[in-house]
């Protein structure tokens, strides 16, 4: 595990460097729709988390989830490169998984794209079923899958 790693929701300070990690790590070859100003909204939207993970201090990742009535969306998860492979990321679900069942919501969906392997690996290591593969998704000749969780199985 990693030493010194504390997840908590994001500050407004930390806005910029989530924006450009969405930008570079997540939205490349896409136009940029997560700009600075979408994640000050985001932040301030009473049914979205911003959750970060500090490893001493520096923002290492980053998820974005959206609560719904009966479910929730996660709509960004970004983890700095150089960080990878450490639990991050698994530590970021965790903590969103955790507050979407304390709100009463066992369902979590999310998209990735069809030729991102190491996510489609990952959150198949973390219990997530593919559900659907939807061609052109994240527009022409970029198809995506969609993947779901529910908490509840695990119980
Ligand atoms: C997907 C991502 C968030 C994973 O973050 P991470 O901190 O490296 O993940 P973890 O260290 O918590 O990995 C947990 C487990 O997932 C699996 N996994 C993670 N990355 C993997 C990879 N590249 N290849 C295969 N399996 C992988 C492994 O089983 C891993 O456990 P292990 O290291 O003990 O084998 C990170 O790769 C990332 O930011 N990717 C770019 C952005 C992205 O694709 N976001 C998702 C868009 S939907």
């Amino acid at each position: 595990m990693i030493a010194d790693l504390e997840i908590g929701l994001a500050r407004p300070g930390d806005v910029r460097r989530i924006a450009t990690m969405s930008r570079d790590l997540i939205e490349q070859g896409l136009d940029w729709r997560w700009t600075p100003p979408r994640i000050t909204a985001a932040l301030h939207d009473p049914a979205v988390n911003v959750a970060v993970a500090r490893e001493r201090g520096e923002l290492a990742g980053f998820g974005i989830m959206q609560y719904k009535d009966d479910e929730a969306h996660l709509l960004l998860l970004a983890v700095d490169p150089a960080r990878r492979r450490k639990g991050i990321g698994r530590a970021l679900m965790q903590w969103l998984e955790a507050t979407a069942l304390t709100a009463g919501i066992g369902l979590i969906r999310l998209e990735a794209r069809t030729g991102n392997a190491e996510a489609r690996a990952f959150y198949r290591k973390l219990g997530y079923l593919e559900i659907k593969s939807v061609p052109g998704l994240y527009g022409p000749g970029e198809d995506g899958v969609r993947i779901a969780k529910d908490l509840w199985l695990r119980e």
